[in-house]
């Protein structure tokens, strides 16, 4: 009798043993194996998440692409933008040489990857050789000599990578920040002391000439800021009117934990895209840091929460508007390393932390 009841009670044990492991595996399965306690699946990097939404791209050197960062960017992007190396200055240092082994580089990795690839960025006011528009002693060169090379140059870069660059950002940062509303191009630029807004409508025909299917972009910083939105608006649409082949707006993206706000954001993406343009964001980064008062910029817990906040509300209102965005890109890969970080001063603006790990913004970014 007391074997018997001895056995019954073991065999009780073991079924609910048994039991009990099983729901544990049922509720496992539920969640999803490989799925975080938040719902949220470890093994998917950000394009997974957002296979059905845009690509999600990063910028990057030659460099970035080695070790456990290469493995990184594998994982979690499929679009690279050339951080530096495509650059006019970079890629054309002298008149007629040109250094395509960096660029070449990021597109050969894109390229084993399946990855896509935005050109960054043909005409700008800065990182350009001095040669392209002035002499020897500094003078500008005459209108028609410093076009010349503007051309050449645009041809040459768009016609090496035609078919494997998607896209290109024609022109950088050409609309000022000035607060008046009068005053609407950078006049300090050397193209526009060169040729006042004449090179404009011929930067893009001569890169539509070199890649017919290569997607045009005017690019620029600050252009959810309603004042600076309406003078980049108002420069394109003049531009499409006279029949340029303009066909996507870059807004870079450079933002902060306050700026900008959701409705300016969604302000920005409709009077873009009224125009028919496609609308990426090209630089994407959200710095902690709060401006020159700010004397430390440490990662403090309540700027991780304010920085989740932006990212989150960046990501609903990119979702919302998956019609419109053809593609997101980051500026950096982690906050290892970012642009940002200056004079000691660390703007932790990415996704990935100083170890390459998730941070919660990137938890709450792929929670949808
Ligand atoms: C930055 C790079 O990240 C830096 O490494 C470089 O020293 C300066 O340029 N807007 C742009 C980018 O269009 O090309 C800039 O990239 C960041 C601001």
């Amino acid at each position: 009798m007391k074997n018997r009841s001895l056995i019954k009670k073991a065999l009780i044990a073991l079924a609910s043993g048994f039991a009990f492991i099983t729901a544990i595996i049922l509720l496992g399965s539920c969640n999803g194996f490989g799925k975080l306690g938040g719902g949220v699946d470890s093994t998917k990097g950000l394009k997974d998440f957002y296979a059905d939404y845009f690509p999600i791209g990063v910028a990057v050197s030659p460099r970035s692409l080695e070790g456990e960062q290469g493995e990184l960017i594998k994982k979690n992007f499929n679009s690279l933008t050339a951080e530096n190396v495509m650059k006019p200055a970079l890629i054309q240092p002298k008149k007629g040489e040109f250094n395509w082994a960096d660029a070449d580089k990021i597109v050969e990795f894109a390229q084993a990857n399946g990855m896509k690839v935005r050109g960054h960025t043909l005409c700008w006011h800065a990182q350009t050789g001095q040669w392209m528009y002035q002499d020897s002693l500094g003078n500008l060169l005459p209108k028609e000599e410093a076009l010349a090379n503007l051309k050449d140059h645009i041809t040459a870069v768009v016609s090496r990578y035609k078919g494997k660059v998607y896209g290109w950002d024609v022109l950088n940062e050409i609309v000022v920040d000035d607060t008046s509303a009068a005053k609407v191009y950078r006049e300090s630029s050397p193209w526009y002391k060169v040729a006042g807004t004449d090179f404009i409508p011929l930067i893009y025909k001569w890169a539509h000439e070199a890649d017919p299917d290569a997607i045009l972009f005017y690019n620029d910083y600050n252009t959810e800021n309603p004042i600076k939105r309406d003078k980049i608006y108002n420069m394109l649409k003049g531009l499409l009117d006279q029949g340029v082949p303009i066909h996507a707006v870059g807004l870079q993206a450079h933002w902060k934990l306050n700026d900008p706000t959701e409705e300016n954001l969604r302000a920005a993406i409709d009077k873009f895209s009224s125009l028919g343009l496609d609308v990426q964001l090209t630089e994407l980064d959200i710095t902690v840091n709060m401006g020159r008062n700010d004397p430390d910029s440490t990662f403090t817990a309540e700027r991780e929460q304010k920085q989740l906040e932006q990212y989150k509300m960046a990501f609903n209102v990119l979702r919302d508007n998956k019609k419109k965005i053809t593609g997101v890109t980051f500026w950096n890969v982690s906050d290892r390393g970012s642009w940002l970080d200056r004079g000691g001063k660390k703007a932790y603006p990415l996704l990935f932390d100083e170890n390459l790990k998730p941070k919660k913004a990137f938890w709450a970014v792929v929670d949808f």
